[in-house]
């Protein structure tokens, strides 16, 4: 009997601790102005000390789980997209098992940074298309605010991140009883881009220490992104790789309910809604309550559209990504 997969739970989970613009205006040279006209971005939220990525995780799992009526014990396998791993091995999917005290089934994570979490989502598919495994968790998990430099020298990029988790429950079901499934996925990457937006040390390929008290004294452990460089290519890659998986599950534009777009900077999601003519209540943005939180945010837009009674059951939803790598991927689905 062929199998096919289905989101059955979503959850998120963001830190209580809001940090607004204004907030860092008093830790650098920026302003509210400045980043809500560039970004659209309001406010982000950020760990405290006793917080740590497993726990943001943890706590978006076990909504999904309440949401599924499923328990720790009913997933077989998990997949962790992040790029904010919490230490350098082993990889956090292994902080999060012991958190929820997932027994001996397997896990990873996967970097495909702000396109992780559809890339995740397509494996998930294929392993329960397999028959490998009939029930998945897809979790995207980001810390990313221990990582950034929050002075002027890092304002560019540190304005637009946050922290954040956001969970699915992929499960098994038979192809002919299926009304909601994933029904198309297309990833894509291009590596001779990867230093236009990336973490350069500690660097296993720095001999013979990869890490040296002058790489960090040069500000080289933290995000460097060309910006401009970077926008340009999302606004034009995430339209081409949403069409490509409209064509490819033979659906049209107009059949879509609901785009979520990875949430790197309103103005990009602006500006690929105006492109493709989608109207602007069809995109549902959550960027300017928690910023930029890579993997985990189309995660969290799918919870909390789900909340927020902004996705129902049956609706036909588009999500696309595209980041550091540079990624980019695209995802539709029948809710
Ligand atoms: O999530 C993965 C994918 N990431 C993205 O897709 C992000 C893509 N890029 C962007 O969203 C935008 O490039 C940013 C929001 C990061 C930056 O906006 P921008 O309009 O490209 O600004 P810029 O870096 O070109 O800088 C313009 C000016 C510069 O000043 P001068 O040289 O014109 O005097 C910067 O120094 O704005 C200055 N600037 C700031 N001013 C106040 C840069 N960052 C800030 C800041 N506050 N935070």
């Amino acid at each position: 009997m062929g199998m096919r997969s289905k989101i059955v739970g979503t959850g998120m989970y963001v830190p209580e601790q809001v940090v607004t613009n204004d907030d860092l205006a008093k830790r650098m040279e920026t302003s509210d102005e400045w980043i809500q006209q560039r970004t659209g971005i309001k406010e982000r939220r950020w760990i405290t000390p006793d917080q740590s990525p497993a726990e943001l995780g943890r706590k978006a799992i076990l909504q999904a789980l309440e949401q599924a009526n499923l328990e720790v014990g009913d997933i077989e396998c998990l997949l962790l997209a992040t790029l904010s791993s919490q230490h350098d091995f082993p990889g956090s999917s292994f902080f999060i098992h012991e958190e929820l005290d997932m027994g001996e089934i397997p896990c990873l994570d996967l970097r495909a940074q702000c396109s992780g979490f559809l890339y995740a989502l397509n494996i998930a598919d294929g392993l329960i298309i397999s028959g490998k495994f009939k029930r998945v968790l897809v979790i995207g998990c980001e810390v990313h605010s221990t990582g950034l430099d929050i002075s002027t020298r890092g304002r560019d990029v540190s304005v637009i991140f946050g922290d954040g988790a956001g969970a699915v429950i992929v499960e098994a079901q038979p192809d002919e009883s299926a009304e909601a499934s994933i029904l198309e996925v297309r990833m894509h990457a291009e590596g001779k881009h990867a230093r236009k937006l990336w973490i350069e040390a500690p660097s296993s390929a720095n001999t013979p220490e990869r890490l040296t008290h002058e790489m960090i004294d040069d500000g080289r452990i933290f995000p460097h992104m060309e910006g401009r460089y970077v926008f340009k290519h999302a606004v034009t890659r995430m339209p081409e790789v949403l069409l490509e998986t409209l064509s490819a599950a033979s659906c049209k534009l107009e059949d879509v309910d609901l785009f979520l777009f990875h949430q790197a900077n309103l103005r990009i999601n602006e500006a690929v809604a105006s492109r493709m003519e989608i109207p602007p209540e069809k995109v549902f943005n959550n960027i300017q309550k928690y910023g930029n939180c890579s993997a985990a945010s189309i995660p969290m837009l799918l919870a909390e559209a789900t909340r927020k009674g902004k996705l129902s059951p049956g609706q036909l939803v588009s999500m696309t990504a595209f980041g550091s790598g540079f990624t980019w991927a695209s995802a539709l689905i029948r809710y």
